[in-house]
């Protein structure tokens, strides 16, 4: 298993990242250069890769799938962060996390069995977590706390990139940053769909430790200093 260890706060009890990072979405990249855009992330100091996985039945979208993952992780040393918008998916998770995959997350509106799929990504060496939709309060993970390393909250309704943030998002990280510090139990917190420079320092401030983005990196005029401007964003929340 790769273990990241520089991008982890060691002393912490909590499993939040020194810094908080930015996980550029491949979805709003150039399918056609794929190697290239790697190249594009590594050198841009983002440092995680974001890839949608998407069915056609879970959302009204299909992506790519374990092929494409298996040559992403031949073509880069980031850590790869599936976020898998299928439905049944105990039949795929651990397979992803072979497949290359360090970061495997399954959506809780799409799983009756969270807790068996969860332990199947830890037991194939991968970070396991939950995805919840905007609707989805994040209640509904109190009883989960411990069997998962990190929870994706939805800032847009899954399917697409370039959708608006839902501000109400803000709110459910801190409600979740709450439950973190009452339990006491590691996880990090990570927030996907319409994220830009107008709202990364607020969900940072909140408790956010991981942003993707897809369109505010890769469709800027710019997306080195779009993705530097994000960086320093979210620096500056986490200080302030
Ligand atoms: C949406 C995907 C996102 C998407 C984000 O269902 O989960 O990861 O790529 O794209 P932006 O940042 O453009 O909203
Ligand atoms: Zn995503």
């Amino acid at each position: 298993m790769r273990l990241y260890a520089h991008l982890w706060d060691t002393e912490l009890m909590s499993l939040r990242p020194a810094t908080p990072l930015l996980a550029p979405s491949l979805l709003s990249a150039d399918f056609t250069r794929l190697g290239e855009e790697l190249r594009f992330i590594e050198a841009s100091g983002a440092q995680v890769v974001h890839v949608d996985v998407m069915d056609g039945r879970f959302v009204p979208n299909i992506t790519i799938g374990l092929p494409v993952v298996e040559s992403l992780r031949k073509a880069t040393t980031l850590p790869l962060d599936c976020h898998l918008m299928i439905v049944e998916p105990l039949r795929y998770a651990a397979d992803f996390v072979k497949a290359g995959a360090d970061w495997v997350s399954i959506h809780q509106e799409a799983d009756p069995h969270l807790h068996r799929t969860l332990a199947s990504i830890r037991q194939a060496g991968g970070k396991a977590g939950v995805v919840l939709n905007p609707g989805t309060p994040v209640e509904a993970l109190v009883d989960l706390v411990g069997d998962f390393d990190f929870v994706l909250l939805m800032s847009v309704n899954p399917g697409f990139g370039g959708q608006s943030f839902i501000p109400r998002v803000l709110d459910k990280v801190r409600r979740l940053d709450a439950l973190r510090s009452e339990r006491g139990v590691p996880f990090f917190i990570q927030v996907d769909g319409g994220v830009s420079l107008k709202n990364a320092g607020d969900l940072v401030r909140a408790g956010a430790d991981c942003l993707v983005a897809g369109n505010a990196v890769f469709k800027a005029e710019q997306p080195k200093q779009a993705a530097a401007d994000l960086i320093s964003a979210m620096a500056a929340g986490r200080t302030a």
